[in-house]
This record gives structure tokens, C-alpha cells and sequence, in this order.
């Protein structure tokens, strides 16, 4: 086990946050009960605001960033966890309150982890990532909803060539419905045909004011955006459909009336990946194990090293990665 090795962490520079590569020692860490060698990270739109210091996602200083670690325990003090464990760990506060995986050594909680998947490599889980976790959320609560199975119409999927969006189009088209993708980037229909799209709607359409009752078209819909197009979603969306949102990619806002709530039985369900119980987080990987094609993953997927970080930051904050990025670690 090296001495010292790389991290980048977030410090306070003149009252503001600033990510810089820093060398630490295993005695730096959190004194948590499982030590993990962390393998890969990914790209996360919460990670580009924590590096590129556009968001105050860290609450404490330093921090580690990184909310995602795939990696294999080195020592546990925990009956739950042996040396030699592939482990996947999503959230639970990592890079806000807890230091994350942008090193290649981490401490922590035995109840955070999750054993890796047979059906994937280290490499593989961290191309899903929080993103695509997440997208098996929001695919888990609108199943549970229960109206879109019946339903031969539409499911729209916002956000449609981004990380969750990538990642939804892939499990909805698996599971045979048929999915509408909303994107901003034409370039990008080709790939997101591959993943199961079978029709397209220009984002800036959504993102224009509309009217609070619009022609009913989405039995589901996966939303990564929120703001107005979120609330034209809703007043698209069918007789008892539902929609699950869970990003913030267009603004916080929702500038929506309860119109179809209450007029179209139309259901919000909030999807939260990083305070989401186990058992909640064991079904979505079990789906993702079964929905999710391999080639499909790699067809969304490239690996970049740690030390372009900072650039990454920058780009998925400019709308301009496409699908998934895995962070390898000590490169
Ligand atoms: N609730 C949770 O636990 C949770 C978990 C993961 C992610 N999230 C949130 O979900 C969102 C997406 O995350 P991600 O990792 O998929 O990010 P991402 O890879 O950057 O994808 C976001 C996509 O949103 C679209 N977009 C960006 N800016 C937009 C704008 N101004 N108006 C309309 N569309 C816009 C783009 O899609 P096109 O290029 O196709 O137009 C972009 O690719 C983020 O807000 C993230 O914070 C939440």
C-alpha cells in the first residue's frame, strides 16, 4: 500500500471553494470501519459543480470530491465486509458532507456499500454511476406507479443524451415501451436511436411557457431538466400517468399549476438517489443487472483519468458530454 497518494480535494480559498490535486495518507482519512481501494469514479453533474467550484456541494472543508466509488476492501473492522469485497458505493452524502471517491484510498460506513453485481466489472458499475442508478430509480417508481405498462403510448425522456437520460432510454426500450427522446443535440439522435428512442422533440420546446393543460401525449416520462420543461411535461402527460424527476439540468424551479394533478390525476413522483434506502437501491442494480445491455453501457460509456478532472467539470456543466463518464483513479 503506497505512503502517500493523490486525492482531489476541495479547500477554502478566500471564502470560496477550489479543487486542487493534493497527496495524502491513508491517516488523513475518515475513521470509518472499511477501508476501500477504489478502482473508478465517474462524472456526475454534481461533481462538475463541486470541482468547478459553480456549486457549494461541499458543506465542509477540505472535502474529497467524487459521489460515486467502485473498488475492493482492503480492511474491515465491520462483520459485514472481508478483504478481497468488490464494492459499489452511490451518495450518501459523499463530496457534500463525507469525503468521496477522487482517491485512491477511502474510508467508509459499512452500511453505505453494496456488493458489485455479478453481471458487472468495477469498470462497468461505475459507468452507471449515480446517473444511471438513478435512471433505474426513476424507471422503478413509475413500474410501481403502475400505468405505463398498460399503456402503449409514449414514454418522454428529458435530458434524453446526458448521463440518467442515456441510461433511461436504454432500460424503458428493454422493457418495450416506446420512448420519446427530448435533447438539444440533433448530433446525438443516431446514438440515442442505438439505445431505443424511437422519436425525438427539440428541447427548446419544452423549455417555452406553456399552457397548463396541453394535449395529453406521455403516459411516462423521465425528467432530468425540471424548471418549465418539467411543467410542460406534466401538462403533456396523460390521464394517470405519472413522472418521475429527478434533476435540475434547466433550474430548481416549477413554474407549474396543480392543474393536472388535480384535473388528470397525473402523479410527481421525486426520485432522491443519495439518501435512498438499501433495499431501494438493491432492486434498481438488480434491475440494471438485467435491463441494462452490456453494449449498450460501453456504447454510452468513455474513461477518462483522474488528472482531467477539472476539464470534465467544465464540460458536463456545459451540456457537452454525452452519456457516461468513468473516472479511473491514480492516472
Ligand atoms: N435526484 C438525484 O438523486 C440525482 C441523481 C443524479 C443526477 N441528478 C440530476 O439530474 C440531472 C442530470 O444529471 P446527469 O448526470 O445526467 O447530467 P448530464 O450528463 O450533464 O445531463 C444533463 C442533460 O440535460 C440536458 N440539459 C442541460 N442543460 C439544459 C438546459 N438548460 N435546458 C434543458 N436541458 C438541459 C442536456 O441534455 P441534451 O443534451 O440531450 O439536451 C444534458 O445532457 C442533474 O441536474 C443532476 O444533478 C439527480
Amino acid at each position: 500500500m503506497s505512503d502517500t497518494f493523490t486525492a482531489l480535494m476541495i479547500e477554502d480559498e478566500g471564502g470560496k471553494p477550489k479543487a486542487a490535486f493534493k497527496q495524502i495518507t491513508i491517516a488523513d482519512l475518515p475513521d470509518h470501519d472499511v477501508l476501500v481501494e477504489v478502482a473508478f469514479s465517474t462524472l456526475n453533474y454534481k461533481d462538475g459543480l463541486a470541482v468547478s467550484g459553480k456549486g457549494r456541494i461541499a458543506r465542509k472543508l477540505p472535502m474529497v470530491a467524487g459521489i460515486d466509488i467502485a473498488g475492493t476492501v482492503v480492511e474491515s473492522r465491520s462483520d459485514k465486509w472481508k478483504a478481497g469485497d468488490k464494492v459499489v458505493l452511490n451518495g450518501w452524502g459523499l463530496s457534500e458532507t463525507e469525503w468521496g471517491g477522487y482517491t485512491r484510498f477511502q474510508r467508509v460506513k459499512p452500511e453505505w456499500l453494496i456488493r458489485l453485481p455479478d453481471a458487472f466489472s468495477l469498470q462497468d458499475a461505475m459507468a452507471i454511476g449515480t446517473a444511471g442508478y438513478t435512471a433505474a430509480l426513476c424507471v422503478d417508481a413509475l413500474e410501481a406507479w403502475g400505468t405505463i405498462a398498460a399503456d402503449q403510448r409514449e414514454v418522454l425522456v428529458t435530458g434524453a443524451a446526458g448521463g440518467v437520460g442515456s441510461t433511461a432510454i436504454a432500460l424503458l426500450a428493454k422493457r418495450g415501451y416506446k420512448v420519446t427522446a427530448a435533447t438539444g443535440r440533433p448530433e446525438t439522435h443516431d446514438y440515442l436511436t442505438k439505445l431505443g428512442a424511437t422519436a425525438f422533440v427539440d428541447r427548446a420546446t419544452l423549455s417555452e411557457k406553456g399552457g397548463p393543460l396541453q394535449k395529453e401525449r406521455w403516459a411516462g416520462a423521465v425528467d432530468s431538466v425540471g424548471s418549465t420543461t418539467l411543467a410542460n411535461v406534466l401538462s403533456q402527460t396523460v390521464y394517470g400517468g405519472a413522472v418521475a424527476a429527478c434533476g435540475l439540468a434547466g433550474g430548481a424551479d416549477l413554474p407549474a399549476t396543480v392543474l393536472p394533478h388535480i384535473l388528470r390525476s397525473v402523479a410527481l413522483l421525486g426520485v432522491d438517489s443519495v439518501m435512498a434506502p438499501i433495499a431501494k437501491r438493491e432492486k434498481a442494480w438488480e434491475r440494471l443487472a438485467r435491463d441494462l445491455d452490456r453494449e449498450a453501457l460501453s456504447s454510452i460509456t468513455r474513461v477518462e483519468p483522474m488528472s482531467r478532472l477539472p476539464e470534465l467539470a467544465n464540460e458536463i456543466l456545459a451540456g457537452q458530454v454525452r452519456g457516461r463518464v468513468v473516472i479511473e483513479i491514480g492516472k
